[in-house]
């Protein structure tokens, strides 16, 4: 049977990238050695590192100014090196609450200055995203989760204007739509839901930022080492590059960003419609801010909950649970997860509130 994997993340790669990371497990470019047996300096990996950041600057269409990391640490890290590295007692950090990650972000700014809420669902269960927002004057940057990954909400109007630099946590829709991503002065991002393997972590920078606070940052932590070292300040995480670089090519091949937009257009308007049309489900999330990359649900009827859970994993649908935070259905639609499988989906869906119609 077919499996159609909508795991939150890690997710879906595409066949093809498995295919050649599994090969380069056994010989990579036929150099008779595993990509897990050679140095990060040779001349082997060193072109892997540095076609990886130049796709990224290409498929984002990045400026000079904005600096191309690959960093440790997952996302989470960025919860507290952003802060580290652009905010001290001189200045203010503002902060929209939109969900658990926004709020696990916040927590670790608050430990290193003040940090002011410019915006907050949390009145409506994070079932929104802030239509307005107040932005303290005194800020240095403004912080979005462009993806609320849990809560299955996405920013689609972006905040450009604000009067200080634009800060976002992409680790969900990263490559996923067509954003001014010079507009951003600081974006990161996890490689394991859009991206690649996870491991490694995408930063993109204005450097022009950078060096303007009054506190001494642990070097490792510090954006200028990394990028005076070209994201090679220590070993980094080899395999998990290689597989970003494959997936980032298979991204261009495919069209690039626009691309991949149109796809997962097609693929949320396909899921989201079949659900509004049913009786059996319900959509919590306010139509104009449902995320395009993980469409939360409901069984109405609390009692079909796990019959319909149990009927999905059989079938072949995973991953489609939602978080064990907040329960109810969630499905992921990366840019890797194809439109026949959210065809298959829906097809599931259908004939289950068929039966049970
Ligand atoms: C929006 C968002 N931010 C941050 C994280 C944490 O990422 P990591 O596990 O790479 O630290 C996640 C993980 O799912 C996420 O979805």
């Amino acid at each position: 049977m077919k499996l159609h994997n909508f795991n939150a993340g890690p997710s879906a790669l595409p066949v093809e990238v498995i295919e050649q990371a599994a090969q380069a497990l056994h010989n990579f470019n036929d150099s008779g050695l595993s990509l897990l047996e050679i140095g990060h300096r040779t001349s082997l990996f060193v072109p892997v590192i540095e076609e990886a950041r130049h796709l990224v600057r290409e498929l984002m269409q990045l400026d000079a100014d904005h600096e191309v990391l690959l960093l440790h640490g997952g996302a989470t890290l960025q919860f507290l090196q952003v802060p580290m590295n652009l905010l001290d007692s001189t200045n203010v950090a503002s902060y929209t609450e939109t969900g658990t990650w926004s709020q696990k972000a916040i927590k670790e700014a608050a430990l290193l200055g003040e940090v002011s809420i410019a915006g907050s669902s949390a009145d409506d269960r994070f079932t929104s995203i802030p239509s307005s927002l107040q932005i303290d004057p005194r800020s240095r940057y403004l912080h979005i989760t462009t993806n609320e990954t849990i809560a299955g909400t996405q920013w689609h109007r972006l905040p450009y204007d604000c009067t200080c630099s634009l800060v976002a946590d992409m680790s969900s829709d990263i490559l996923s739509r067509s954003l001014d991503f010079n507009r951003f002065d600081l974006i990161y991002a996890g490689a394991q839901k859009n991206m690649g393997a996870a491991g490694v972590t995408l930063v993109v920078v204005n450097k022009n930022c950078l060096g303007k606070l009054t506190r001494t940052i642990p070097t490792f932590l510090d954006y200028r080492s990394h990028i005076k070292e070209g994201s090679m300040l220590n070993t980094p995480p080899v395999f998990a590059v290689y597989v970003l670089l494959l997936t980032l090519r298979w991204l261009k091949a495919k069209g690039g960003v626009a691309a991949m937009e149109k796809n997962n257009l097609e693929k949320a308007n396909l899921l989201y419609d079949t659900l509004e049309q049913s009786p059996l489900f319900s959509l919590p999330v306010k139509k104009e801010d449902r995320s395009l990359m993980n469409a939360v649900f409901l069984v109405k009827d609390a009692a079909l909950e796990k019959e319909f859970a149990a009927t999905a994993k059989a079938e072949g649908m995973i991953g489609i649970e939602g978080h064990r935070s907040v329960g109810g259905f969630r499905v992921s639609l990366y840019n890797a997860i194809s439109l026949a499988s959210v065809q298959a989906l829906v097809d599931f869906i259908n004939a289950f509130a068929r039966k049970k119609s």
